[in-house]
C-alpha cells in the first residue's frame, strides 16, 4: 500500500506556508471584496466570518486528516478510508474536476493581474479612466491569451519540480511582503477624504440585507478562500509527516487567509466611496479600484507595479495547489509521470480557460442566467461543487469515518489544545444540514 517515493514537507513551516499560500489569493483580494460588495457590504463580511470558523475550520481539520492519515490524493483517500466498495472516492473525483474547472478560469484573472503589472511598469497609474483600461483590457483577444498562457507555464513549472523545490521555497518569502504591501494600501485607502462612507459600509452591518443567497455566498465564499470541498487540502495534507501538529496549522492558515481578506476590503471600501465608485461594480472591482489609488499616493506607479507582482505571486501559490490535486491524482490513480502530468493537464486546462476568456470579446453572447462565460464556470464551482464536495466530506467525516478516529488524526502531534466535542457536533449535526439548506434555497431562487 505505501507508495515508496511520496515526498514530505521537510518543515513544519513549510507546510503552514504552502497552505496558507494556496488559501491566499485571488479569492482574498479579487474574489472577496467584489462578492461583498454585491451582498451589502458589513453584512456580508459578518456572515462570512462566522462561516469560515463554524464552517471553514472543521472542514479544515477534516481534509487536512484525511490527507495525512491516507497519504493519498483525494479520490485515493476517500478510497482508502471508507470501508467496503463504497463509492466514496466519488467526492474526490468530483473534488479534482472542481480543481480543474477552477483552476481554467483563474489562471484567466491571474493572466489580467500579469498583463497589469506590465501596464503599471509602462505608467498606466497615471490615467484616469480606470474601467475603461479594464474593459479594453479584458475585451481583447491575444494579450489576455498571452497571459493566461504564461500564468499556465509558470504553474505547470513550479508542479513538474515538485512538492519541496517547488511549491515549499516559491512560497517562504513572498506571502509577508505581500501583507506588507496590503498595510500600505490601507493606510492610502482609509486616509482619502470620503472615505468614511466606505467604512460604515464595510464595517457596519445592515441586518436586513441578508437572504438565503447572501448566505450561499458567505458560506461558498468560506470554501473558496480556504481551498475547501475539492481536495487542495487533502492532497497537501498528504503530504505532512505523523507529527505535524493539524489543529495549530489551520489555525494559523485559517487566520492568515482571514486576515488578507479583510485587509483588502479596508484597501478597496474606502477607496470606492472616496472615489464615488459602486461597491457593486462585480468582478472588474479590484483592477479599477485599486490602481486609482496608487494614483492617489507618491510613488503610485511603483506601488501598483509591486501590487500586481504580488498578487501574481499570491496567484501562482494558488494555482499551484489547484494543479497539484489533479495532477496528485493522475501520478497516484494512474500511474502517470508527475512531468507529464503537469504537461498534460496544464495545456488542457489552458483550452478549458479559453470560452470564459473570450466571454468579454467573440463570446460575449453567451449568457446563464444572465452571467457571462467566466461567471458562470466561477458560479458552478463556487455555488454548486464546492459546498456539494464540502457537505459529502463532513457527511463522510461525521458518519462513514467515524468522528473518533479523525479525533485521533487531528489530535495526533497536537499536544497543546486539543480539538474536542464541539468538532463532532459542528461535522455531524450543524454543517451539513446547513450547508444543504441554504444551497437549496439558494439555488431554488436563483431559478425560480
Ligand atoms: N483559495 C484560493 C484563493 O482564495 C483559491 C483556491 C480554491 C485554491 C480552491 C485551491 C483550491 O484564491
Amino acid at each position: 500500500m505505501k507508495s515508496t517515493k511520496r515526498e514530505s514537507w521537510t518543515s513544519k513551516l513549510g507546510f503552514i506556508l504552502a497552505a496558507a499560500g494556496s488559501a491566499v489569493g485571488l479569492g482574498n483580494i479579487w474574489r472577496f471584496p467584489y462578492i461583498t460588495g454585491e451582498n451589502g457590504g458589513a453584512i456580508f463580511l459578518l456572515i462570512y466570518l462566522v462561516a469560515v470558523i463554524l464552517i471553514g475550520y472543521p472542514v479544515l481539520l477534516t481534509e487536512m486528516s484525511l490527507g495525512r492519515k491516507s497519504h493519498k490524493n483525494p479520490v485515493g483517500a476517500f478510497k482508502a478510508i471508507a470501508r467496503d466498495n463504497t463509492p466514496w472516492w466519488l467526492v474526490g473525483a468530483l473534488g479534482v474536476f472542481t480543481g480543474f474547472t477552477i483552476l481554467s478560469y483563474y489562471s484567466v484573472i491571474a493572466g489580467w493581474s500579469m498583463a497589469y503589472i506590465v501596464k503599471a511598469a509602462n505608467g498606466f497609474i497615471a490615467e484616469a479612466d480606470f474601467a475603461g483600461v479594464f474593459v479594453e483590457h479584458i475585451s481583447g483577444v491575444g494579450e489576455p491569451l498571452l497571459w493566461h498562457g504564461v500564468f499556465m507555464a509558470i504553474t505547470v513549472g513550479i508542479i513538474s519540480a515538485g512538492v519541496v523545490k517547488g511549491i515549499q521555497k516559491a512560497v517562504k518569502v513572498l506571502m509577508p511582503i505581500l501583507f506588507l504591501l496590503l498595510v500600505v494600501l490601507v493606510f492610502r485607502s482609509v486616509t482619502l477624504s470620503g472615505a468614511g462612507a466606505g467604512l460604515v459600509y464595510y464595517l457596519a452591518p445592515d441586518f436586513s440585507q441578508i437572504t438565503a443567497q447572501t448566505l450561499n455566498d458567505a458560506i461558498a465564499q468560506a470554501f473558496f478562500t480556504l481551498s475547501l470541498g475539492m481536495g487542495a487540502m487533502i492532497t497537501y495534507g498528504s503530504y505532512l509527516s505523523d507529527d505535524d501538529n493539524i489543529a495549530d496549522s489551520a489555525g494559523y492558515v485559517l487566520g492568515f487567509d482571514v486576515l488578507i481578506a479583510i485587509l483588502a476590503g479596508l484597501a478597496i471600501f474606502p477607496a470606492v466611496f472616496a472615489l464615488g465608485l459602486s461597491p457593486d461594480a462585480g468582478p472588474g472591482l479590484t483592477f479599477i479600484t485599486l490602481p486609482a489609488v496608487f494614483a492617489e499616493m507618491p510613488l503610485g506607479a511603483l506601488f501598483g507595479f509591486l501590487f500586481f507582482v504580488l498578487l501574481t505571486i499570491a496567484a501562482v501559490t494558488s494555482s499551484i495547489s489547484l494543479l497539484e490535486v489533479v495532477v496528485a491524482y493522475m501520478v497516484d490513480e494512474h500511474q502517470w509521470e508527475r512531468k507529464k502530468a503537469a504537461q498534460i493537464i496544464g495545456i488542457v486546462v489552458f483550452v478549458v480557460g479559453i470560452p470564459p476568456l473570450l466571454g468579454y470579446s467573440a463570446l460575449s453572447d453567451i449568457q446563464f442566467l444572465g452571467m457571462d462565460i467566466l461567471d458562470t464556470y466561477d458560479w458552478f464551482a463556487n455555488s454548486i461543487f464546492l459546498p456539494v464536495g464540502g457537505l459529502l466530506t463532513a457527511i463522510f467525516a461525521g458518519y462513514v469515518w467515524r468522528t473518533d478516529d479523525i479525533l485521533d488524526e487531528i489530535n495526533q502531534g497536537n499536544s497543546v489544545l486539543k480539538i474536542g466535542v464541539w468538532f463532532k457536533i459542528m461535522i455531524k449535526y450543524i454543517i451539513p444540514p446547513a450547508i444543504a439548506v441554504i444551497m437549496f434555497v439558494s439555488i431554488w431562487q436563483t431559478f425560480v
